[in-house]
């Protein structure tokens, strides 16, 4: 593509400081220069108005360089997500947050799908675990992970249940489960008792335990002699998230050529 004068290019946005998007910024920015992907960083200060962030956006969409965009989440308080991500054009929305892009994957016909959940489903495709006719379990509801992992899984055939913070049985709900992907952001609260014997576990969380270390949703030590196959936290989902990534970047510099 380099030959061709059409290098993929990503422009990455984070505004204020904390700790843990400094740390995925970095990371995906890294990627970008070991496979070649042109790459810029902007790192705005916490004070960052509406007007000058979505000025910003609205220069990269212009930009030739750029054929992806990507405002890391979540955004200080006085800034409006929603208007910033509308701001984005949809065909450089490389993480598929745009309404236009949501709307797409609902009814199957998209160009980039949502970096976690199409990592979780590559994961399921490589370990040749068939989801068609399976009692697929997503616990969480974002519209990061949750909402367009259930879409995924019901493109591909399972038999989708979303459980969040108000779902009554929790426990027997995840117990039904031969999938079973947890995206709520809690230390453990996947235990044994909750997953069914021989079941898939994918874990989406990133938390820290009481010691500081990173950790996933799920119990791993006691749920990993249960499932049929899990994936840990770290060295699961993330770098699967930050692959799909360089993936939507690549595309997006065909669809824009
Ligand atoms: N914050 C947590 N996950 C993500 C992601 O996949 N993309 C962006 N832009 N922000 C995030």
């Amino acid at each position: 593509m380099k030959a061709e004068g059409n290098c993929p290019g990503l422009a990455v946005i984070i505004v204020g400081s904390d700790p843990a998007s400094q740390v995925y910024v970095r990371n995906k920015c890294k990627d970008c220069t070991e496979i070649g992907i042109y790459s810029e960083e902007y790192a705005l200060p916490e004070e960052t108005s509406q007007e000058e962030l979505c000025a910003l956006v609205q220069k990269l969409n212009e930009d030739k360089k750029i054929s992806g965009i990507l405002v890391q989440l979540p955004l200080p308080k006085h800034l409006d997500e929603k208007a910033v991500i509308n701001t984005i054009n949809p065909k450089k929305d490389v993480d598929a947050f745009h309404p236009a892009n949501v709307g797409k994957i609902m009814i199957g016909d998209y160009d980039f799908l949502p970096c976690t959940p199409a990592g979780v489903m590559e994961l399921i495709k490589e370990a040749h675990v068939e989801v068609s006719g399976k009692k697929c379990v997503v616990v969480g509801r974002s519209n990061i992970v949750g909402k367009p992992q259930a879409m995924l899984l019901l493109h591909s055939n399972g038999t989708v249940t979303i459980c969040h913070s108000k779902t009554k049985n929790l426990a027997d709900e995840c117990r039904s489960a031969d999938i079973l992907v947890a995206a709520v952001g809690k230390t453990k609260m996947i235990t044994a008792d909750m997953v069914k014997p021989g079941a898939v576990v994918i874990d989406v969380g990133m938390n820290h335990d009481e010691n500081g270390k990173l950790c996933g949703d799920v119990d791993f030590e006691h749920v990993k002699d249960i499932a049929s196959a899990i994936t840990p936290v770290p060295g699961g989902v993330g770098p699967m998230t930050r692959a799909i990534l360089m993936k939507n970047t690549v595309k997006a510099a065909i669809i824009n050529k």
